[in-house]
């Protein structure tokens, strides 16, 4: 694998606003050589040269070349999914399911007939579905299939946390677990600054309306655009992902992971702390929940479930 070699490769598939901020990122952070893939080849060659100038200009010797061909993407050690239709106004992720889930799809089976030894990271909505589509069809292990939900979920928490109480977001440690949705699961009895539980730091209305917007932080921001979803924080939780597999780095972040028995789950991909290195998922960290949190995941798996369930239905029907 090809953590710290200069000659690491990645694809971007989907040159969107997500996709185009995960390659202006990973570029800037000099973490590989990058492709960047759309059905619209102009869009994805247009924003690659842009992106390779920028980068000149950055006297960062990296390139990042659009094409629409799969072909170019050969020999990729890691393939980011982003394809498919975001959110517009008054859609909640699971309005995207049907429709996104052809699209993922298809491009998994192109990306992994011509990269077979990558990890894909998937960040695709509603990505816990998504990513198990992808595992499914990719054929390869759960270490190498990847959704990005809770990494973004928490940095959410953390700002809002940090705005409360008028401290740096550095300062605060916070976790989302469970689906990327209305049903995720903000861990308050984890929550943390600079070591004080947040139980010690705000009274629980307070707390309740944080989770709440949380909870809801997607489409506070889709309200607000009225023409998509948000990108900045999405992009940069891919990246983060993307560094920890690509440096090795060996550090545990919460995203989307094909269960096997962790947290009473099983054959199911859901948002947990994982330890991410260059073989991908090398290990599912199992925190003690509080009986609170453990009752919000357990909502959260039966969403997860279900949305895959009536998914499963429709397209068989
Ligand atoms: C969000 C979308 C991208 O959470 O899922 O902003």
């Amino acid at each position: 694998m090809a953590s710290g070699n200069h000659k690491a490769k990645l694809s971007i598939i989907g040159a969107g606003n997500v996709g185009s901020h995960v390659a202006v990122y990973a570029a800037g952070k000099d973490l590989a050589d990058i492709v960047l893939l759309d059905q619209n080849a102009d869009k994805a060659r247009g924003t690659g040269l842009d992106i390779t100038q920028a980068m000149a200009m950055a006297n960062i010797d990296r390139v990042v070349t659009g094409t629409g061909d799969y072909a170019a993407t050969a020999g990729s050690d890691v393939v980011v999914i982003t394809a498919g239709l975001a959110r517009k106004p008054g859609m909640s992720r699971d309005d995207l399911l049907e429709a996104n889930a052809g699209i993922v799809q298809a491009v998994t089976r192109e990306a992994v007939r011509h990269s077979p030894g990558c990890i894909l990271v998937v960040v695709t909505n509603p990505v816990n579905t998504m990513a198990q589509l992808a595992y499914e069809v990719s054929g390869l292990p759960r270490e190498r299939v990847i959704g990005v939900s809770g990494v973004l979920d928490s940095a959410r928490f953390k700002a809002f946390i940090a705005e409360e109480l008028s401290v740096g977001a550095s300062r605060v440690d916070a976790v989302v677990l469970g689906d990327h949705g209305a049903q995720m699961v903000p861990l308050v009895d984890h929550c943390q600054v600079n070591g004080v539980p947040i139980g010690n730091l705000m009274s629980p209305e307070r707390i309740a309306a944080i989770v709440e917007r949380v909870r809801h932080g997607g489409s506070e921001i889709v309200n607000l655009l009225k023409t998509g979803s948000a990108y900045y924080a999405p992009g940069t939780a891919t990246v983060e992902l993307l560094e920890c597999i690509l440096k090795d780095r060996q550090v545990t972040i919460p995203c989307a992971v094909y269960l096997e028995g962790e947290y009473g789950v099983d054959g199911l991909y859901v948002g947990v702390p994982a330890l991410i290195g260059a073989a991908g998922v090398e290990k599912v960290i199992q925190l003690n929940l509080s009986a609170t949190e453990q009752r919000d995941f357990d909502l959260s798996v039966v969403h997860i479930r279900e949305r895959l369930d009536t998914l499963r239905a429709n397209t068989r029907a």
